[in-house]
């Protein structure tokens, strides 16, 4: 069985009433009971913070427990060194998802700094932007066992 972390930064904790006409009305429970019901055979372990040291923890320890990650840095994407360095650092695939597309958003969204030490980046979609990427996590992981 396949083991993904979900990981998802700062302010995702509010997802269902911060600002539902730009992430949407689902909270994030919704979003994790929904993964976990669309893909019985793999195994989660999902994770929030709202604490930059707190997500490098549980990426460095995610290489030992996960064969992929799946990480919403949240504003972080926009600027942390530090968590860009961690995903640098592990040796499991990591994709990043945002729910808006931040291409279309403010000029300092527009940037993110973790994407290039991602395997890609699945933005816009929403909610079901993290079902895209357990299937594009789990493509990258059997193609690496390949
Ligand atoms: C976000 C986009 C970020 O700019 C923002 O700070 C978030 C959420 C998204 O999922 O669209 O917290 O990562």
């Amino acid at each position: 069985m396949f083991r993904i972390t979900i990981i998802n930064g700062p302010n995702l904790n509010l997802l269902g009433t911060r600002e539902p006409e730009i992430y949407g009305k689902k909270r994030l429970d919704d979003i994790n009971n929904d993964i976990e019901k669309s893909f019985p055979n793999v195994h989660f372990d999902f994770f929030q913070s709202n604490c930059e040291g707190k997500l490098i923890d549980i990426i460095q320890e995610a290489q030992h427990s996960a064969d992929g990650i799946i990480i919403n840095p949240g504003a972080y994407s926009h600027y942390s060194i530090a968590i860009r360095d961690a995903l640098k650092a592990v040796s499991i695939p990591a994709i990043e998802v945002h729910l808006s597309n931040i291409a279309s958003r403010e000029e300092f969204r527009q940037t993110s700094i973790t994407t290039a030490v991602c395997a890609g980046v699945i933005s816009g979609f929403g909610h079901f932007g993290y079902q895209l990427a357990v299937k594009a996590t789990l493509h990258q992981i059997s193609a690496k066992k390949d």
